[in-house]
C-alpha cells in the first residue's frame, strides 16, 4: 500500500481547504447571479441554503473524508465502496463522484488560462484602450471583440492554455505537501490581499458611488422568496462555490491526521469561502459597474454570461483608472490564483483514485490524470458548446444528485449514531445531534425540492437537442463515467486483494 500523505502544517491544511472552495465562483459567478436575481431579493435564499444545505454538506465532507482516509481511501469510488464491502454497484456509483470534479476541470482550467493570458496582456499593456462612455455596451466594444478574438481560440489563448495546464501538472507532481499545501500558503493571503485592495478600489470609485452597488446587493427583501428560479440558482450558487457534491472537499479532508479537528477546519473553509464570496465578491464587480456605468446596466451586463462580465466588462472599467494596466494585471492575477487553487483540488480526486485505488505511482497517477484533462481542454478550446453542456451537467446536475447520495450513504446508511460518533471525535466544538438530525432529513428535502425544480423543469428545456456539438460533448461526458466506472470494477479486485486492508476492516 502507497504511503498516503497527510497535510504538513494546519495552517497549511485551512489555507489549502479554503483554495480548493474559493475560486472563480465567487468571484465572477456571484455577482452575475446577484445582478440577475434582484440583488436583496436573491440574498435571503442564497443565506438560507448555506445554512440548511452549505454547511451540513460541508461538514459532511468533512467528516467522511477523514474516516475514508484512515483506510486508504481518498476518491468517491473508494470512500462510497468503503460503506458497501465495495460492492461493484457502490464503486461505480461513486465513480460518478470523481467524474463530476474530472468534467468541471476540463472547461474550469481552460478559463483559468484565460486569466493567466489576460494578466500577462495587462502587464505588457497589450489589451484595448478604453472608450469612455457612460454606455456600458459602447464602453465594452473593444474588449468584446478582444475576448471573440482571444477565445477563438487565438494562438496566445492556445500558448497560455498549454502554460496553465503545466502550472497545475508541475504542483500535482510535487504531491499534497510540497505542490498544494505550498501553493496555497502563497496564494491564497495573495488573493485576500488583492481582493481586498480591489475591493477598496472599486468601492471608493467615483466618490463612492461604488458603495451603491453593494446597497443593492445588500438591500435584502423578500421579493425572491416565492419564485423557485431564485432558490435554485441560490442553491446551485452554494454548490459550485463551496466544492460540495463534486467529492473535492471529502479528498482534501482524506489527508488529515487522524485527530485533526475536522468540524473546526469544515467551518473554517466555509467561513472564509464566504467572506470571499459576500464581502470580497460583492465588493468588486457590482459596485465597479454600478460607479462606472447606471444601475440599470447591472443586470444587462450579468445577462451576457457568467464569465464574460469579468473578461470584457472589468477590463473595460479598469483600464479607465489610472495605471489601468496595473489594476487590470491585479483583478486578472487574483481570479487565476482562485481558480488555481481550485483547479487543482478538482483534479487530485483523480489522482488519489489511482493512487488509493490502483495502487499506482504518484509519478504515473499525476501523468494519466493530465493527459485526460488535457484532451478533455481541448475539447473545452476548439468545439463550440463544449463548455457550457459540462457546466450545465456536470457542474449543476450532477452536483445536486450527488450532494443527495452523499447525505444517503453517509448520513442515513451509515447510521446517525455512527456519523454523530464520528462527528464528535477528536473536535472541540460539540455539535448538538440536532445538527446531524438536520443534515439528515432538512438538508434532502431542501435539496430534493431544488432538484424537483431544477432537474425536472430545466431538463425538459435542455434535454432535447440536434445540434451536434452537444450531442458531442454528452457523449464525451458519457464516456468519462464509462471509464471511471471500469476503472472503478478492475480496482475493486487490487482494493480486496490487499492483505492489509482486509485486516484494517477486521479490526
Ligand atoms: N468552488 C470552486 C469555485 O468557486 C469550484 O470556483
Amino acid at each position: 500500500m502507497n504511503k498516503r500523505e497527510t497535510w504538513k502544517t494546519k495552517v497549511g491544511l485551512i489555507l489549502a481547504a479554503a483554495g480548493n472552495a474559493v475560486g472563480l465562483g465567487n468571484i465572477l459567478r456571484f455577482p452575475s447571479k446577484v445582478a440577475l436575481y434582484g440583488g436583496g431579493a436573491f440574498m435571503l435564499p442564497y443565506f438560507i441554503a448555506l445554512f440548511l444545505m452549505g454547511l451540513p454538506l460541508m461538514i459532511i465532507e468533512w467528516v467522511i473524508g477523514r474516516y475514508a482516509g484512515r483506510y486508504g481511501h481518498g476518491s468517491m469510488t473508494g470512500i462510497l465502496g468503503l460503506f458497501f464491502k465495495h460492492a461493484s454497484w457502490a464503486r461505480i456509483l461513486g465513480s460518478v463522484g470523481v467524474a463530476i470534479p474530472v468534467c468541471i476541470c476540463m472547461y474550469y482550467i481552460y478559463i483559468e488560462s484565460w486569466t493567466l493570458g489576460f494578466a500577462f496582456l495587462s502587464v505588457l499593456q497589450k489589451l484595448p484602450q478604453p472608450v469612455i462612455s457612460t454606455d456600458a455596451h459602447e464602453a465594452a466594444k473593444p474588449y468584446i471583440d478582444f475576448f471573440r478574438n482571444y477565445t477563438s481560440p487565438s494562438a496566445t489563448a492556445y500558448l497560455f492554455l498549454i502554460l496553465t495546464l503545466c502550472i497545475n501538472w508541475f504542483i500535482l507532481q510535487r504531491g499534497v505537501v510540497k505542490g498544494i499545501e505550498i501553493t496555497a500558503k502563497i496564494g491564497m493571503p495573495l488573493l485576500i490581499l488583492f481582493g481586498i485592495f480591489l475591493s477598496f478600489l472599486c468601492l471608493s470609485a467615483k466618490n463612492w458611488t461604488g458603495f451603491e452597488g453593494l446597497k443593492f446587493i445588500y438591500n435584502l427583501n423578500f421579493s425572491g422568496i416565492t419564485d423557485p428560479k431564485i432558490w435554485v440558482e441560490a442553491a446551485g450558487q452554494i454548490f459550485f462555490t463551496l466544492s460540495l457534491g463534486m467529492g473535492a472537499i471529502a479528498t482534501y479532508a482524506s489527508y488529515v491526521r487522524q485527530r485533526e479537528d475536522i468540524v473546526k477546519a469544515g467551518f473554517i473553509t466555509a467561513g472564509i469561502n464566504e467572506f470571499v464570496e459576500v464581502i470580497i465578491g460583492a465588493s468588486i464587480v457590482i459596485p465597479a459597474a454600478f460607479a462606472m456605468f447606471s444601475a440599470i446596466a447591472i443586470p444587462e451586463l450579468a445577462k451576457e454570461g457568467t464569465f464574460r462580465i469579468g473578461f470584457m466588462t472589468m477590463p473595460a472599467i479598469f483600464m479607465s483608472f489610472p495605471v489601468g494596466w496595473f489594476i487590470s494585471f491585479v483583478w486578472f492575477s487574483l481570479l487565476f490564483l482562485a481558480a488555481l487553487t481550485s483547479s487543482l483540488a478538482l483534479i487530485q480526486p483523480l489522482v488519489a483514485l489511482f493512487e488509493d485505488e490502483m495502487k499506482w505511482s504518484h509519478t504515473k497517477a499525476v501523468t494519466v490524470s493530465m493527459i485526460l484533462i488535457t484532451v478533455g481542454a481541448h475539447f473545452s478550446a476548439f468545439i463550440p458548446h463544449f463548455i457550457d453542456e459540462l457546466d450545465f451537467w456536470s457542474g449543476c446536475v450532477f452536483l445536486l444528485l450527488f450532494g443527495l447520495v452523499e447525505i444517503v450513504v453517509f448520513v442515513w446508511i451509515f447510521g446517525i449514531n455512527n456519523f454523530y460518533n464520528e462527528l464528535t471525535t477528536y473536535t472541540k466544538i460539540r455539535l448538538p445531534k440536532a445538527f446531524v438530525y438536520t443534515v439528515a432529513f432538512v438538508s434532502p428535502l431542501f435539496i430534493a425540492f431544488v432538484v424537483y425544480f431544477w432537474v425536472i423543469k430545466e431538463l425538459k428545456n435542455t434535454l432535447f437537442t440536434t445540434d451536434p456539438y452537444k450531442i458531442f460533448a454528452r457523449v464525451f461526458i458519457l464516456l468519462i463515467l464509462v471509464l471511471l466506472g471500469f476503472i472503478a470494477v478492475k480496482s475493486r479486485k487490487i482494493i480486496l486483494k490487499d492483505v492489509r486492508y482486509l485486516r484494517v476492516i477486521k479490526e
